[in-house]
């Protein structure tokens, strides 16, 4: 994904042993097409040398406030303009001391007193550095002037001790970025999505279930974060990451999933329905493992519930988004769907286009026709699916 495409980021590196994550960081950005242009403080380089991150980036690094290479030596001043953001990571208990107290006695804490975009950063350190009251007042100033802290997150340190202060990993810190440079075209909303397949249980043991791997839903949660939603997600059986931002119910069967859902609803603006809900489940739970010897085993089922038809016609209901898998004649079953459960959206695409798959090729089916999303991964297509549905909203909204 070319998702820095244009964007030329300042990372700023300041001396802690989390250093070793911020080339790993670089490498990710220039992979989603950023340019970066590395800052590197005199303790930042006792820790990773300017060479490993000019090769990474193809460009230079910059150490010194009186760098030659700016014509008019302002490159204290120069270096942000025309930059997205600048994000330090790591940024150390020392460094974000003098930030919160406006000192500029470097080239990296001048750029971040000169600066003119988003200023980001990514503490590291100790726990009890982190913890210590000093600490924690120049993050509270730092987060009053402005700048976004990201993490730190908990766990194991360089130090052998547990607890917080350890740098957030590469990938987390490019999420957050990307997700930083977003217009939060969804701020205070809050969405409710179903994801992945149900477990129908037939016996402690067994059930029946079918092949959504649940990521086109976990990737719309993520997508709905990143503009700025607070989101639940209820997920049936699946071996998926917890998008950050993202509040989590587990759920195995659709009957579990709809009293979730139905718990949850009430003062949702939005709700995705993207679960492969069993449409059957068995008449009868065996409490002991069924066992092998007859010829022929006949299962009884019974029909589960539509939680997305259930929800649609509550008398308060959300914005409602259906999905519609079909294996042939996508465009009469998708727009079926959305008239009979009077959806204000259906996402739908053919099995053989996406079901378990990294990526997804999808059309959007709304009451003004189909519109076709170019193939792409899943996260990608999450994205145009959200900028749809806040168009839609938006519409809806003008017109009320
Ligand atoms: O009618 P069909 O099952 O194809 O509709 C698919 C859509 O309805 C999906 O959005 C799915 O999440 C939702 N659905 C549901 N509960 C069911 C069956 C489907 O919420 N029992």
């Amino acid at each position: 994904m070319n998702e820095f495409q244009g964007k030329r980021i300042v990372l700023g590196v300041t001396g802690g042993v989390a250093a070793y994550k911020a080339a790993e960081l670089v490498r990710l950005l220039v992979k989603a097409g950023a340019e970066v242009d590395v800052v590197l403080t005199a303790a930042g380089a006792q820790f990773v040398g300017a060479a490993t991150f000019q090769a990474l980036t193809g460009r230079r690094v910059w150490q010194a406030l009186w760098d030659e290479r700016m014509d008019n030596g302002m490159a204290h001043i120069d270096l942000t303009r025309g930059a997205a953001a600048l994000l330090v990571a790591p940024a150390t208990a020392d460094f974000l001391a003098k930030l919160s107290h406006g000192f500029a006695d470097d080239l990296l804490s001048t750029l971040c007193l000169a600066r003119d975009c988003p200023l980001l950063v990514a503490p590291a350190m100790n726990r009890q550095m982190w913890e210590n009251p000093a600490t924690r007042r120049n993050v509270a100033q730092l987060g009053a002037d402005g700048v976004r802290v990201l993490g730190p997150a908990h766990g194991e340190q360089a130090c052998g001790e547990v607890g917080d202060g350890r740098m957030l990993e590469a990938a987390e810190l490019l999420d957050d970025l990307y997700a930083s440079l977003q217009a939060k075209t969804l701020s205070g909303k809050r969405v409710l999505l179903t994801a992945g397949p149900t477990f129908e249980a037939l016996d402690p043991v067994r059930g029946l279930t079918n092949s959504s791997s649940g990521k086109m839903g976990f990737s719309l949660a993520r997508a709905c974060v990143e503009v700025g939603a607070e989101v639940t997600l209820i997920a049936g059986p699946v071996a998926l990451a917890t998008p950050r931002g993202v509040r989590r119910v587990d759920v195995q069967s659709a009957l579990q999933m709809r009293d979730a859902v139905m718990r949850t609803v009430s003062g949702q603006d939005v709700f995705v329905g993207v679960a492969a809900v069993a449409d059957y489940r068995p008449r009868q739970v065996a409490a002991d493992k069924v066992k092998k010897g007859t010829a022929s085993l006949v299962l009884e089922l019974d029909a589960n519930p539509d939680i997305l038809a259930e929800v649609a016609a509550l008398p308060d209901a959300p914005f409602c988004v259906g999905f519609a898998a079909e294996s042939r004649d996508l465009a009469m079953y998708a727009e079926g769907k959305r008239v009979a459960k009077k959806l204000g959206l259906v996402v739908g695409n053919l099995v053989q286009d996406g079901l378990g798959g990294d990526t997804n090729a999808v059309t959007l089916f709304d009451a003004a026709g189909a519109h076709v999303l170019p193939p792409a991964d899943k996260v990608e297509v999450a994205r145009g699916i959200v900028a749809h549905i806040v168009a839609l909203m938006e519409k809806s909204h003008g017109q009320a």
